[in-house]
């Protein structure tokens, strides 16, 4: 049975709320954190609540530092669908956090040297503190599809065609979703000192349970989350469905 904690709302709105209020006490209490960014739709609630502190209550990000966990690959800088956008338009260019320690993967690039470069900045920084993360309708961890190793570090990872149809609506009309993304691996996940996942939706429940009922199995990349010892699962009661009783 998993360690992890379970945090259950009647809301996605009151799921994502609290995952922020979270993370915000996280940084008051220790300004230095590091922290490990998601993206998706899931965590446009987390990073609004967060703007709101930031601009209500005062939540400062001017010593803390960010990775986030993916990018797709081959994206023209500033595409309207990257993750890097998805970040300044949600988050960074509301914060105080300085843009040169909000780092995503350098997907433009050589792959490989990116991929090195990123596990490089992340240790140079002292390790993750608390990482932010989703999970994918198949059970995926950032980009980490079905089938991906457990102690996998940050690398190309090839998309399901499930996950490019998930993300497509992030993307202008006729486009679609690149099919490969530089993300980090479960691996490297895993070093975070504290993971803190939000689940919203029926449309998750499944994932959920597959993650945090059944036997680990790579099958489901988000059930290797059982064997870290400060998991916080933040959800609604949709998401939570098939892990009752
Ligand atoms: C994406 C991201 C994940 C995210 C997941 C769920 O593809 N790479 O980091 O957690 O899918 O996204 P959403 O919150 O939009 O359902």
């Amino acid at each position: 049975m998993t360690k992890a904690q379970f945090q259950v709302f009647a809301s996605a709105r009151a799921a994502a709320k609290a995952a922020a209020a979270h993370i915000a006490d996280m940084v008051r209490a220790r300004p230095q954190t590091v922290l490990g960014l998601a993206t998706g739709k899931t965590f446009v609630p987390v990073y609004a609540a967060l703007v709101e502190l930031a601009r209500e209550r005062g939540l400062s990000f001017a010593q803390a530092s960010s990775f986030n966990l993916d990018e797709y690959v081959g994206l023209p800088a500033g595409h309207p669908a990257s993750f890097r956008r998805y970040m300044e338009e949600n988050f960074f260019r509301h914060v105080d956090l300085p843009p040169d320690r909000a780092l995503l993967p350098e997907a433009g690039g050589d792959a490989a040297t990116a991929c090195l470069a990123y596990e490089q900045a992340i240790a140079a920084r002292g390790g993750i503190d608390v990482q932010l993360l989703g999970i994918g309708r198949n059970g995926h961890i950032g980009f980490n599809e079905p089938g991906s190793a457990f102690d996998g570090r940050t690398q190309v990872a090839d998309l399901t065609p499930s996950t490019i149809a998930a993300n497509t609506s992030d993307f202008p009309p006729g486009e679609v979703p690149p099919p490969q993304a530089i993300t980090m691996g479960i691996g490297t996940i895993l070093e975070a000192r504290e993971i803190v996942l939000v689940a919203t939706g029926d449309g998750k429940a499944e994932a959920l349970a597959r993650s945090f009922r059944d036997k680990p199995n790579t099958d489901c990349p988000g059930s290797a989350l059982q064997s870290h010892g400060h998991v916080t699962v933040f959800c609604d009661d949709a998401a939570y469905a098939g892990l009752k009783g």
